[in-house]
């Protein structure tokens, strides 16, 4: 295994998403529908809705859309896959990082040229350094330096999801 450095411990990550779904769930009222893009986001997205349920939040929706950006660590074209039916919802995009910006701006086109009533993003980790896209995340866990990171459901070829806290490689 590939060595790495953990920069974000599971109890940091823990306590931020707890903090993160009280702010969502003072903004949505009612419902929210969770979009979780796929892959990279599944782990946060599952800790998120559950948290959400278990404050008494909104009454939760969830869908998910492919998409894929990244080839090894190399930035490439963003592909995204069916979107779920999202007309009339109030769509909260469940991403794992905003890098460059790229994905979640086309994301969030599409979503809205779905029939969304409205959409916002709420990312785990946000990576300003990197960006090239005009989007800023609504809400975001923890800023963090250009790195590769993994764990917590994000991989480098598929390997190192299943770690519960945030590691960086190596570059
Ligand atoms: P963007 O379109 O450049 O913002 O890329 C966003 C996607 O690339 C993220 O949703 C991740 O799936 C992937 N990505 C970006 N940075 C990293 C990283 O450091 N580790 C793992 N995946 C990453
Ligand atoms: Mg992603």
């Amino acid at each position: 295994m590939r060595p790495y450095r953990v920069i974000i411990p599971e109890r940091r990550i823990k306590a931020r998403v707890c903090s993160l779904a009280k702010e969502i769930a003072s903004d949505y009222r009612k419902s929210v529908y969770t979009l979780c893009v796929l892959k990279g986001a599944t782990v946060f997205h599952a800790d998120l809705i559950r948290k959400l349920s278990g404050i008494g939040g909104p009454k939760v929706y969830s869908g998910f859309v492919d998409a894929k950006s990244y080839q090894g660590k190399n930035a490439g074209r963003v592909r995204l896959g069916n979107l779920p039916d999202v007309r009339g919802m109030d769509v909260l995009i469940v991403e794992d990082i905003i890098d460059t910006g790229q994905t979640l701006a086309i994301l969030k086109k599409r979503v809205l040229s779905m029939g969304a009533v409205s959409v916002r993003v709420c990312c785990l980790l946000d990576k300003p350094a990197r960006r090239r896209a005009k989007i800023e995340p609504d809400y975001a866990g923890f800023r963090i330096a250009d790195s590769f990171v993994v764990g917590y459901g994000m991989d480098f070829n598929e390997e190192f999801r299943e770690l519960p806290f945030i590691a960086e490689l190596p570059g």
